[in-house]
């Protein structure tokens, strides 16, 4: 038996405004160990644009749809297969497809969410939440690490982080190009404007730099490793500039611990069982109120151009959910 089901979907790489188009798709019964996944909403973050533009054309089939994160209720199962799952409230996990009515997906990477977890909560649980849980449990050992510093303290993972930080007691300094878009300035102990230049100067005088989170890379990524304390670390996990940081980087600092993080690396390598247990510590931190990812907007598919310019424009004002 064969349905159909709206995707948004790009059949060639290139810019996403240009490329990506509304359709209405076939879709068939789940394959075997699969289930169909109605998707109730899912965000636009900044990575799930990168795979449209052909930057990992390699490991990208087309048509794509975009979406790695977002949460849904299992509408169908492979038949003969686990009927009791029809209806589960679930993230499908571990693959693009979130901007679309029904994603199909393993029923291994399917994660449970709890009930007193909201939509908007649960629909950005995973991408930014358990990236920045990993990174600190990772690196933000006390007492080595005493000042950390994030950029793009804006953005939702910094929100995350400088919570995570906090709690651990580590005195946080965010860097951000304009104070006004931050959303929750006072959770920095310092917060300093990038634009205009002179932070380096600014964050120096603040004292030595143990940790540096860096999702901006370029010339301000490189500019921040330079500020680290000796034999400090780095954890590099965005390219918000468009820019690498320079290779010169690990000449000119051979004694920096230079961390690039990618979520995808660290989730496909690890089990179901250590997967479900750190969704577990990410829906504390919803419950506890460390995480609470801010939404700008829930739009539904057909105006995912508007809801594009809104993440990409203002993306400081929060998420932006696409609601199918
Ligand atoms: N490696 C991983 O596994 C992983 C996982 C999660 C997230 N990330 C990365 O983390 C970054 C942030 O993601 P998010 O979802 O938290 O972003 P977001 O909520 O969409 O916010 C983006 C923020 O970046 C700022 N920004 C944009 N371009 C910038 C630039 N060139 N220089 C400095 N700041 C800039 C914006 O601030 P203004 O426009 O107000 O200045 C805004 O605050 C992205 O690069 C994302 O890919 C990586």
């Amino acid at each position: 038996m064969s349905h159909s089901r709206r995707a948004v979907l790009a059949r060639e790489f290139g810019p996403p405004l240009e490329v990506l188009n509304l359709e209405t798709v076939a879709s068939s019964v789940p394959a075997a160990g699969r289930v169909a996944v109605r998707m109730l909403a899912s965000p636009i973050n900044p990575s799930d644009l990168i795979p449209v533009t052909g930057a990992y054309r390699s490991r990208t089939a087309l048509p794509v749809v975009p979406g790695f994160e977002g949460v849904g209720v299992i509408s169908a199962v492979h038949p003969g297969e686990d009927a009791t799952l029809i209806g589960r409230r679930v993230l499908p996990v571990g693959s693009a497809g979130g901007w679309q009515t029904v994603k199909e997906c393993p029923v291994d990477w399917c994660i449970p969410v709890p009930e007193e977890v909201s939509e908007e909560q649960a629909a950005t649980a995973y991408i930014n939440p358990l990236t920045a849980l990993r990174m600190v449990e990772t690196h933000a050992v006390a007492p080595h690490v005493r000042t950390a510093v994030v950029n793009a303290g804006g953005s939702a993972i910094a929100q995350v982080l400088v919570r995570l930080l906090r709690g651990r007691g580590i005195r946080t300094i965010g860097l951000c190009r304009q104070p006004g878009s931050v959303a929750d300035a006072s959770l920095f102990d310092a917060l300093i404007p990038t634009a205009g230049g002179g932070w380096e100067a600014r964050l120096a005088r603040l004292g030595p730099v143990d940790l540096a989170f860096d999702c901006v890379g370029g010339a301000e990524g490189a500019a921040l490793a330079g500020l680290l304390r000796h034999g400090g670390t780095l954890v590099h996990y965005g390219l918000l500039s468009g820019r690498p940081l320079p290779p010169s980087l690990w000449r000119h600092r051979p004694d920096l611990v230079i961390d690039l993080f990618r979520l995808r690396g660290w989730v496909h390598t690890v089990g179901r069982a250590e997967l479900l247990a750190a969704f577990d510590g990410v829906f504390e931190l919803v419950r506890t109120g460390v995480v609470r990812t801010r939404v700008q907007e829930r739009l539904p598919l057909a105006e995912f151009r508007a809801g594009l310019w809104l993440a990409v424009e203002h993306s400081s004002r929060g998420k932006v959910l696409l609601c199918p």
